[in-house]
């Protein structure tokens, strides 16, 4: 079958931030993603493993946000921001922290979706309950498709309570029109079904010639939302990297297959060591992966090369961002300023207060030496005070000085 995309396969060794704010809008079918959980851990790769080398921290403060970028989220997102700063208190600074930096680079997952594409979560019980809610007001609660249970068995138990041994993976689609495929990920009924009355169901299925719903059907049933499949052991050779926390192919492969078609195009913006890349590249999909670590493009030419027995396909791999091509460019003008005014209903995006059109200014929330352009989803109005105290600064910056000298009741402050 001919590719959909035309998208080349790409491995982007870079924070993914940066790599999702310069992808199209409305580019990938499919996004998985298996982000560090909150676990205050830090994780490496044993010594003489093919992954040997490879780390990365699972410890959160407000440094790891990005300030030159809340103010999208402050401003674009004003609710969510709420939510958010109230886990400083729910739970911690570091959790509120953690999830600031997930939401920031959910809301451009989102949009680099397409609209019929389908988005996997996968996370555990530390955090999950929380990035759900980050989900719903991202995605909207009617998208919301699926709460996955990966169960699993081996491993260490606590003296004191149950034993964990599962991972949670949400399931969100864009809109109402998604892909599922049911056929390709059926499983085999156990053989006691099967057994219980062969000749029944043999029967029933054949004079009817339709599946009436209530016999197996024969092609396997429709899975249930818990998943039993077992972590990567020691033993598994051939596949185990020693990346840590790699995901075993098989659940890839399953997510891949139901919700993505050939030549569809498959995203994982914290691959690891990249088995989301390697299964989409086993089923015929085109795959974009990122990771900080730049072990990952070692450890993928590996796997590709294992995976085909041949050398592997050509594939990108680059540190640079790419850069939008669907934005239009739009300079500061008065058409802007007129539309900004009334958006922002003539107050000041910094200090709240209601000011004459002509004494507002033109910024760019993102300063264009950070890499912010000349686009109106980058353009807000700031009275002249406000607009001189931040500069070229982030909006965190100025919010934290408006918030000292005013202690302003009500509203929304990061990080204080
Ligand atoms: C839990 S691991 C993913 C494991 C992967 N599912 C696999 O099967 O190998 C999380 C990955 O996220 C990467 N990571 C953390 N923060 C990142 C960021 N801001 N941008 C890109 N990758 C990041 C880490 O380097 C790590 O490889």
């Amino acid at each position: 079958m001919l590719a959909k995309s035309n998208f080349k396969n790409t491995l982007y060794i870079n924070d993914n931030l940066d790599i999702l704010l310069g992808l199209n809008s409305e580019l990938v079918d499919l996004i998985y993603l298996d982000p560090p959980f909150n676990s205050k851990r830090m994780y490496s790769a044993p010594v003489g493993s093919r992954a040997a080398g490879a780390s990365f921290k699972d410890m959160w403060t407000w440094k790891d946000v990005d300030e030159y970028r809340l103010d999208s989220l402050a401003v674009k997102c004003p609710e969510l921001t709420k939510y958010i700063s109230s886990v400083a208190v729910s739970h911690s600074k570091s959790m509120m922290a953690y999830l600031t930096y997930m939401a920031q680079r959910i809301i451009e997952m989102h949009r680099v979706l397409k609209n019929t594409g389908t988005f996997y979560l996968h996370c555990n019980p530390t955090a999950g309950h929380y990035l759900k809610i980050i989900l719903d007001f991202i995605f909207d609660k009617n998208n919301f498709r699926n709460e996955i249970v990966w169960c699993y068995r081996g491993g260490g138990v606590p003296r004191n309570d149950f034993a964990k041994k599962h991972d949670i993976i949400l399931r969100y689609s864009k809109s109402n029109k998604y892909t599922f495929n049911l056929d390709e990920v059926r499983i085999p009924y156990s053989s006691d079904v099967l057994d219980s009355n062969p000749s029944r169901y043999d029967k029933s299925y054949r004079s009817s010639g339709v599946y009436d719903g209530y016999r197996p059907n024969p092609s396997g049933k429709h899975p249930e939302d818990w998943w039993p499949v077992q972590p990567l052991m020691p033993s598994d050779k051939k596949e185990r990297t020693g990346y840590p926390t790699q995901k075993p192919l098989v659940l890839l492969k399953r997510i891949i297959k139901a919700s993505s078609n050939e030549g569809d195009l498959v995203m994982d913006p914290f691959c690891g060591c990249a088995t989301t890349c390697v299964g989409a590249e086993r089923l015929g999909r085109k795959w974009i992966g990122i990771d900080i670590e730049s072990k990952t493009n070692d450890i993928l030419i590996q796997r590709l090369n294992l995976a085909k027995g041949i050398l592997f396909d050509a594939f990108i791999s680059t540190d640079k961002a790419p850069v939008r091509t669907d934005l239009k460019e739009v300079r500061p003008s008065e058409p802007v300023k007129t539309k900004l005014y009334k958006e922002q209903r003539g107050l000041c995006n910094a200090c709240g207060n209601q000011f004459e059109a002509r004494n507002l200014e033109i910024d760019h929330i993102v300063p264009k030496s950070k890499g912010g352009g000349d686009y109106y989803e980058n353009y807000q109005l700031l009275c002249g005070s406000c607009n001189r105290i931040k500069g070229d600064r982030p909006m965190e910056y100025l919010r934290l000085k408006i918030a000292t000298r005013e202690k302003q009741k009500g509203k929304i402050f990061f990080g204080d």
